[in-house]
């Protein structure tokens, strides 16, 4: 079956959907993105990710194309005529086309607006842990990795570094020595407190440093009713090494439990009671949207 985009206010097939050459997302990766998982055709913690696009479009003095409203119809009839059921809707707003000048056109142009779908198989059970293994890599972004920007470049070659040690994901570390997340994900570790005994789940503070994850934001929501004991401070590479367990979260992803860190085996190398139970308690959440 044929693929269709939808780009600036047209559904057209895929293999001919176009922007110009001068669009400032092409010259400038001015623009910004986000990724909206759709699970038996229901599109998971959608409100999140239009107010993490809207704040990224404030950020950036961008107008918003079309309303929420609008953005979410788009998004259903794009999903619906490539029969995405189970997948991605990619959303891209870049400043749109212009003379090519670092600063804002002087005339005002329309943002650009593109909408994609694709199909990605889902695991029958969403609480099945698929391990992955992760190498560590210096955190070489922009300051403001908190805004989901089209410049991807230094995660595209973190991600390449993984690929290439036959490793799934890139873990960056900053010049604090401090894990701040992975190339395409949120990362975590989890440790038993030496004092308490308590069970702690630690991920980056959500600042200006990070993406503000939605999986992520998920779980610090449902952290009440599991009981879940989440900290948002930053773990080092050490403390890393010696957790009892590590995932990532990401909506292309979900949740994935960490086997290896730079070939070391985090805890015992097999999906962990915590991470399980942060799958189960996922899990429940798509169900309740809908979802499996
Ligand atoms: N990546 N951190 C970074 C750098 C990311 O690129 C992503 C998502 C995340 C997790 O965010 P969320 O839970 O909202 O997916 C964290 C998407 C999926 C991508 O670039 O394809």
């Amino acid at each position: 079956m044929p693929r269709t985009a939808y780009v600036n206010g047209r559904y057209i097939p895929h293999a001919h959907a176009q922007v110009g050459i001068e669009d400032r997302g092409y010259q400038f990766a001015d623009g910004i993105y986000e990724v909206v998982p759709v699970i038996a055709g229901a599109f998971i913690d959608e409100d999140w990710h239009w107010d993490r696009l809207d704040r990224g479009l404030a950020e950036l003095r961008i107008d918003r194309p079309v309303n929420r409203k609008a953005l979410s119809l788009i998004g259903r009839r794009v999903a619906g005529l490539n029969r995405v059921r189970d997948g991605l809707v990619y959303v891209q707003v870049t400043r749109g086309e212009a003379p090519r000048d670092h600063k804002f056109p002087t005339k005002p142009v329309p943002p650009a607006l593109v909408v994609t779908a694709r199909h990605l198989p889902v695991p029958k059970d969403l609480s099945e842990a698929r391990m992955i293994d992760v190498i560590t890599g210096p955190d070489e972004r922009w300051a403001r990795p908190d805004i989901k920007s089209i410049s991807l470049l230094p995660n595209v070659l973190a991600k390449q570094a993984a690929a290439e040690a036959g490793a799934y994901e890139t873990w960056m570390i900053n010049a604090q020595g401090e894990v701040t997340e992975g190339s395409s994900a949120n990362a975590w570790m989890v440790s038993r407190d030496a004092n308490s005994g308590r069970v702690v789940l630690r991920t980056h503070p959500a600042d200006r440093h990070v993406l503000n994850g939605i999986v992520r934001t998920a779980l610090v929501a449902l952290a009440g009713q599991h009981q879940w004991q989440i900290e948002e401070r930053a773990f080092t590479l050490d403390e890393l090494l010696a957790a009892d367990e590590a995932f990532q979260t990401s909506s292309g992803n979900m949740i994935r439990p960490v086997r290896s860190v730079d070939s070391q085996v985090i805890g015992k190398g097999e999906p962990g009671p915590v991470v399980q139970e942060i799958l189960d308690g996922f899990a429940a959440h798509v169900a309740a949207h809908g979802g499996v």
